[in-house]
């Protein structure tokens, strides 16, 4: 009889808390009987990062939307992307000075300046969401004054997304590829990135296999990259000796990997897993921050820390930056907000900025850059702490 009670009481609990893919806003209340499906909802009525989503399975086909949508196998590692972040409770600080957060924003990534600690994260096929494809992110972060790190796998040719730079043509861009081991074909390749006027390589080292993608393989919309594909440390130093670029590292999950990095030289490093994409029970970037921290900390002062995954939220963000992360990638939202070009992209960017600004100051950050682990309770799941 106890058991069953407890049983019940247990059934209950999960029952209360079912994955929500998108988060109840009350979109679908408001919105779900006036937009028909393959229309666009009014961006001005947009008010959060998960109503673009929200807006792009509405408009985009099954299959394009699959495409953007979908994580590895279960999507244990896509769900708990999202979910991760609400294992821990922030520990609010009151009655700080919290004024001037906007002015702590400005952030440098490999020395150049951003507007803000967090970036647009490479995302292939730009297309699917609207027929001017990155041209519509390459616009939105710059007039976001953020990063964008188009992928090697875009719809546009890298000729055009380089064309469509703001700022006088000096709008930084990083350039995501994957390298095959191939050291002419990556020599040339470096070539081209280096002439178009990308200012760092990201080389995604995550995906030497093929994605296990069963929502995706329904509509043949699988990973672009299905070959095996040879990389070790010894050929990264062959290929940052073919370039003046730095290389950052995208796809380091493990603290082994993080200290490996920072012995190879490695400038930057990029905590992802794909997305959860790539490797289902693979773990999230917060998960591999946190691993860092307790067991290398000093990793944060010796390599620039960025890191992805689920982050939708201003809160999402400052949970990362605690642990020393420097910038932080968002994915899926950009992609979906393209759907308006870059209207939505910029209006992304606008909304995220405007969440980390009143977050950080709810939780009395007054300076972004001087958040701590202190503002987070990371005891509720962390074994070294307990
Ligand atoms: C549609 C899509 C395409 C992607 N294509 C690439 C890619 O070409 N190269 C890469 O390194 N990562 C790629 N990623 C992974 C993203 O760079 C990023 O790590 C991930 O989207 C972050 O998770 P989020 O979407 O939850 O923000 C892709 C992700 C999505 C959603
Ligand atoms: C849109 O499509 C979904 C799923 O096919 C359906 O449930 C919904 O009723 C449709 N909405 C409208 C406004 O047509
Ligand atoms: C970055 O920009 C901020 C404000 O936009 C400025 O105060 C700062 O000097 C800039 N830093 C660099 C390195 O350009
Ligand atoms: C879905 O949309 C994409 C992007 O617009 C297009 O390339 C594709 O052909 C469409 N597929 C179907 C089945 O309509
Ligand atoms: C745009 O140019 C300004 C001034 O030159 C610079 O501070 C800023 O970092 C640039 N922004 C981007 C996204 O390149
Ligand atoms: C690479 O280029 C060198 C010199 O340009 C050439 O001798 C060699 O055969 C090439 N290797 C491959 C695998 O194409
Ligand atoms: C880097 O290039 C230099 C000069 O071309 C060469 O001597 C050196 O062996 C290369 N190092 C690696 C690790 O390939």
């Amino acid at each position: 009889m106890r058991l069953s009670a407890v049983l019940a009481f247990a059934s209950v609990a999960l029952a209360a808390r079912p994955f929500l893919d998108e988060p109840d806003t009350g979109i679908d209340e408001q919105l779900g009987s006036t937009v028909a499906n393959g229309s666009l909802a009014p961006l001005k009525s947009l008010v959060g990062l998960p109503d673009f989503q929200w807006a792009a399975r509405r408009y985009m086909n099954t299959s394009a939307y699959t495409y953007y949508r979908n994580g590895a196998a279960g999507e244990w590692s896509y769900r708990n992307n999202l979910e991760v972040f609400q294992r821990f409770r922030l520990r609010p600080r009151v009655m700080r000075d919290i004024t001037k957060i906007d002015s702590s924003f400005p952030t440098t990534m490999l020395g150049y300046n951003f507007s803000a600690p967090f970036f647009i994260s490479p995302c292939a096929r730009g297309g699917y969401a609207h027929p001017d494809g990155e041209l519509g992110l390459v616009k939105g972060a710059a007039q976001g004054n953020i990063l964008y790190m188009p992928s090697l796998y875009s719809s546009k040719k890298i000729d055009e997304i380089y064309a469509a730079r703001g700022n006088n043509s000096q709008q930084i861009l990083f350039q995501q590829v994957y390298l095959d081991g191939g050291l002419n074909d990556t020599q040339k390749l470096f070539r081209d990135i280096e002439a178009k006027g990308a200012k760092a390589i990201v080389m995604t080292i995550d995906s030497p296999g093929d994605g296990i993608r069963h929502r995706a393989a329904r509509y043949s919309v699988g990973s672009a990259n299905t070959d095996y594909t040879l990389l070790t440390w010894d050929l990264y130093q062959q290929f940052a000796n073919m370039t003046s670029l730095p290389i950052v590292l995208k796809g380091i999950q493990t603290v082994e990997d993080a200290r490996e990095a920072v012995k190879n030289g490695v400038k930057a490093i990029f905590l992802s897993n794909h997305g959860g994409r790539q490797l289902d029970s693979s773990p999230s970037s917060l998960e591999i921050a946190l691993e860092i921290y307790n067991e290398a900390p000093e990793i944060f002062q010796q390599t620039e820390v960025y890191a992805d995954g689920g982050v939708r939220y201003g809160a999402d963000i400052l949970k990362l930056l605690a642990l020393g992360v420097r910038a932080v990638g968002v994915g899926r939202p950009f992609m979906y907000a393209n759907i308006y070009g870059a209207e939505g992209v910029a209006k992304a960017v606008s909304i995220l900025k405007y969440e980390l600004a009143n977050d950080a100051a709810n939780l009395g950050v007054g300076d972004i850059h001087k958040i701590g682990p202190e503002y987070v309770n990371w005891k509720s799941t962390n074994a070294w702490f307990s």
